[in-house]
């Protein structure tokens, strides 16, 4: 199945934060018609409209994401459909539903329709409270205390399995938290290193929901968008892992943040009030080891936290700031 060319490409979950932009970058390297966007409740931005086909599924539902394989001749997946770790403790039967629903769906359809590849991404909330927090390696102990997180190492072991059973070609990355300037993420633990940007530049002032102590390991977009099509375009025989791989951009504290916009926003004050998303946070790792992808698929990420500042306040004063309001 791997050396099929990758022509006609599937993106679900396409309204959300990450499959917005890497639905854009699809279409500027394979063509705008090569590249389905499908969504689900979310209104699509303009963009995503304007720029390619657009159609709406319920991926719980197989017929529902089968009829949009056959109808465009997909032969590749980038199954982005999910719910978030804090949406998710509030309804943890409804994750489970939702994230292994979905993905067994889509699983089984790249089997039976012998697509040429899919990606799935796994997430640090696969790591838990026992796990090493620092430099988190590759193989270590996979016990979540998030029902989002559960689904996400039952997720890696159902796709290493279609692998090894099926020779369905799933490739996937463990996600830290994406920061991003064009859609907001919604409902994950992770968020608040978005919103503080767009508060900062509104209003001066966020009221932060974890600890100004708590290091989580994050990722800028384009690093994002590199690591995933990266992956998804190396040479079979370079991807040895068919679970997920760790990936990194940059690790930081809620108070280095706070340091690094006040540098564009000076007057700028955040307040910290931990709420539930506080202990998914202390589960997680601080640091995460990813020389596993740097060896065997050439990982390296662009940005730090400094480049990332930088880039986000010059991205939304110009779209959010004053005089824009
Ligand atoms: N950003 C995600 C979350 O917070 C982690 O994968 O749920």
């Amino acid at each position: 199945m791997s050396d099929k060319v990758m022509k006609r490409i599937l993106v679900t979950g396409a309204t959300g934060q990450i499959g917005s932009e890497l639905t854009i970058a699809l279409r500027r390297k394979y063509g705008r018609d090569n590249v389905v966007a499908v969504g689900h409740r979310k209104q699509p931005s303009e963009t995503l409209l304007s720029s390619g086909p657009y159609e709406t599924a319920d991926l719980t539902d197989k017929a529902s994401a089968e009829k949009l394989v056959k109808k465009y001749e997909i032969d590749t997946i980038y199954h982005l459909a999910a719910i978030l770790s804090a949406t998710g403790e509030k309804n943890p039967q409804q994750a489970w539903n939702v994230n292994m629903g979905s993905l067994y769906n889509i699983l089984e359809i790249a089997r039976e329709q012998k697509l040429a590849r899919l990606f799935w991404p796994s997430s640090i909330a696969v790591f838990g409270p026992t796990t090493p927090r620092i430099s988190t390696p590759q193989e270590t102990v996979l016990l979540p205390h998030t029902m989002y997180g559960i689904t996400k190492v039952a997720g890696e072991l159902l796709c290493n399995y279609y692998f090894i059973r099926f020779g369905v070609d799933v490739r996937s990355l463990r996600y830290p938290g994406i920061i991003s300037s064009e859609v907001l993420p919604g409902g994950g633990t992770t968020d608040y290193a978005v919103e503080i940007f767009y508060e900062a530049i509104k209003k001066r002032r966020y009221t932060c929901f974890v600890r100004e102590d708590t290091v989580l390991p994050m990722m800028y977009m384009p690093d994002c968008i590199k690591a995933t099509i990266d992956l998804m375009e190396a040479e079979p025989s370079r991807v040895k892992r068919h679970d997920s791989y760790n990936v990194a951009g940059m690790s930081f504290s809620a108070g280095e943040l706070v340091a690094e916009i006040k540098k564009y926003v000076p007057d700028f004050r955040c307040d910290y009030k931990p709420d539930f998303r506080q202990a998914i946070a202390d589960s997680w790792p601080m640091s995460i080891d990813d020389s596993l992808a740097r060896k065997e698929w050439g990982w390296k990420p662009d940005y730090d936290l400094a480049d990332m500042t930088r880039d986000m306040i010059e991205k939304l004063s110009k779209r959010h700031g004053e005089g824009k309001l």
